[in-house]
């Protein structure tokens, strides 16, 4: 029985070379795909939107696990959700830093409206009470193991404490939400993780552009 989902982030993969590199993640048994959409604005960084994704959720049978690192700018939440709500998308997370306290309502509310699962993110300087209102409405919570942005930087340690503070606030509140973690999960800091209590891992360098004997060893890795 495995005990830790884990989400492949294809934010590092050679775009020119995409279906080779998910053929890979569907041959070692990868369920889940991370997908990070950043849009210069709530990251110093651009990846991809609804198109990419359509290709993929066209094409292959993975769960999506998408990460909106975006402002709305002069969006409503559900002009700017609705070209993401694709066959196959299982989970919508948005950055609480990106949202003010009526639109994180109406994103719980979009969310059960269209049968996803509710995810909220923290960056590293946001604290897990920032989050108490929302908690019981979440089935996910996304700690941030390091600074929005890019793929390949380095885990940051105090992330561990925020994980075991939001296990200990489920198990007292009988809140529901999984606990999931972004960002530097290598050989050396997947143990840390797992040690505080995670259950869902995204890795990005770490898994994309790995060959499949490697990249099966490394997936049983994470999940066990
Ligand atoms: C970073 C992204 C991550 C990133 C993870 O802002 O949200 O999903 O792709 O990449 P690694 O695992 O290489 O840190
Ligand atoms: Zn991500």
């Amino acid at each position: 029985m495995k005990k830790y989902l884990v989400a492949p982030s294809i934010l590092t993969a050679d775009f020119l070379n995409l279906k080779k590199e998910l053929d890979l993640l569907q041959a070692a048994g990868i369920k889940y795909i991370h997908y990070d959409v950043m849009d210069y604005h709530f990251v110093p960084n651009l990846s991809f939107g609804p198109k990419v994704l359509s290709d993929i959720t066209n094409n292959y049978d993975f769960k999506i696990d998408i990460h909106l690192m975006v402002t709305l700018d002069k969006y409503t939440l559900s002009d700017y959700l609705t070209p993401f709500l694709q066959k196959n998308v299982s989970q919508i997370t948005f950055h609480y830093e990106a949202l003010v306290a009526e639109q994180i309502q109406e994103f719980i509310k979009l969310c059960k409206t269209n049968d996803l699962k509710c995810s909220l993110a923290i960056s590293p300087d946001t604290k897990v009470s920032e989050l108490t209102p929302y908690l019981a409405d979440l089935d996910n919570v996304l700690v941030m193991t390091v600074y929005p942005g890019y793929g390949g930087q380095t885990y940051l340690p105090e992330a561990g404490k925020k994980i075991a503070e939001l296990q200990k606030l489920k198990a007292t509140n009988n809140y529901h939400y999984l606990v999931e973690v972004d960002g530097g999960i290598n050989d050396a800091t997947y143990k840390i993780v797992q040690e505080h209590g995670v259950d869902m891992i995204v890795a990005g360098s770490y898994l994309v552009g790995q060959d499949l004997m490697t990249l099966k060893e490394r997936v049983a890795k994470l999940e066990n």
